[in-house]
């Protein structure tokens, strides 16, 4: 077999709907149907356009400058886009270098497809801020592909606007695509980086309603590239795997996109206000530490070395016993002293969250677990 489960999808598929307070995922939490006054009455419910509802590319194309809605393909979240621009892109014995850690599919695909992977690593030293520098040092002959993710999942890091430039520069030098995965774009604390796509032939964005607008439920995502190339080619591997999107999900997606800047800001707030809790949270334990997110509504803090004997103990507790929810690192492919924190969820479930963590972590020590 080529493909494997994920390890973080194994996670969340085994425990997400046993769990009572979800402080492991890595959506803003997520609307309902009834908020969103859709009206889905004379909805054909027909293959939709292969390459997405015209609607919706021409509203995503908005949000890349100096393209049109001909160079964006809606997918089925951001996972079917990475498949398809990967699969595209590569053939067995290729060489990708990913940036590590990240959303794990986006290394999963190319390795199940026979590529060499090399990590670009974030570390904590560095604030889990990519070093260009050191990007330029794991390209070789054979290297197709570049995959950054920024703002990052699971650290909640930011490349800066010049390192994204510089990053792009590179792979043009060398004839390699640029896979930039924005997902988080509109959640930055600062300022938003520009979509990645308009800044190169080479560089490819892709980007969901799953996160930021709280909507992994309906499915929908999309790439947007100057390259015709890929585009072609990713509609050629879509029309394999689903054909087309949802109609009812296209729908929704429409809908939600023609109020974008009202679900954004409303997202943007709760994530700020949020972010804050973990951080006076955060200041309050000894037995942790982190690098503050800058974006999103993730971060990725570590049980502290020597404060408890088995990380992975603490987080099976939390799921059984406290009925709470973390990411361990292991579904990262990180050691399980970090783990995933996820702040995108009601308040009320956060300080919940953080409170039971806070136990079961004080309980292990009292046992010297
Ligand atoms: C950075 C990133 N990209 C892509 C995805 C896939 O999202 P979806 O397929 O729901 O759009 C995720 C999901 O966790 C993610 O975190």
């Amino acid at each position: 077999m080529w493909f494997q489960r994920m390890p973080l999808e194994d996670w969340f598929d085994t425990y997400q709907y046993a769990i009572e307070y979800d402080v492991g995922e890595s959506a803003v939490k997520y609307l309902r149907f009834d908020e969103l006054n859709v009206d889905l009455d004379t909805l054909p419910l027909r293959y939709g356009y292969h390459w997405g509802r015209p609607e919706l590319r021409q509203l995503v194309a908005q949000q890349y400058e100096g393209l049109d809605a001909n160079q964006v393909m809606v997918t089925n979240g951001a996972s079917e886009a990475n498949f398809a621009v990967v699969a595209a892109l590569v053939e067995p014995g290729d060489h990708v270098i990913i940036e590590h850690p990240n959303y794990p599919s986006l290394y999963e695909v190319p390795r199940s497809l026979g590529c060499d992977v090399s990590f670009f690593r974030l570390s904590p030293q560095n604030q889990f801020r990519p070093d260009v520098s050191e990007l330029e040092s794991l390209i070789t002959p054979k290297t197709k592909l570049i995959s950054l993710t920024h703002p990052n999942n699971p650290t909640g890091s930011m490349i800066s606007e010049d390192a994204l430039g510089e990053a792009i520069a590179l792979a043009e030098s060398h004839g390699v695509y640029l896979l930039f995965d924005e997902t988080y774009r509109e959640l930055a604390f600062g300022k938003r980086l520009p979509g990645a796509a308009s800044l190169g032939p080479r560089v490819i964005s892709i980007s969901s309603m799953s996160k930021s607008y709280g909507l992994p439920g309906i499915r929908i995502g999309w790439l947007a590239s100057k390259s015709r190339e890929i585009l072609d080619a990713a509609l050629a591997i879509r029309e394999q795997v689903t054909i087309a999107n949802g109609a009812i999900s296209e729908a929704i997606a429409l809908s939600v996109l023609q109020r974008k800047d009202e679900f954004i800001r409303r997202a943007q707030r709760h994530a700020a206000a949020n972010v804050e809790l973990v951080r006076s949270w955060m200041e309050s334990r000894d037995d942790l530490d982190w690098v503050p997110p800058q974006a999103g509504v993730v971060a990725l803090p570590w049980i502290v070395t020597g404060a408890v004997a088995d990380p992975c103990a603490i987080y099976r507790r939390l799921v059984d016993h406290y009925k709470t929810f973390v990411i361990p690192g292991r579904c990262f492919e990180l050691d399980n002293h970090f783990f995933r924190l996820g702040y995108g969820g009601t308040t009320d479930e956060l300080l919940q969250g953080l409170e039971r963590i806070g136990r079961a972590l004080d309980e292990a020590r009292a046992r010297r677990m």
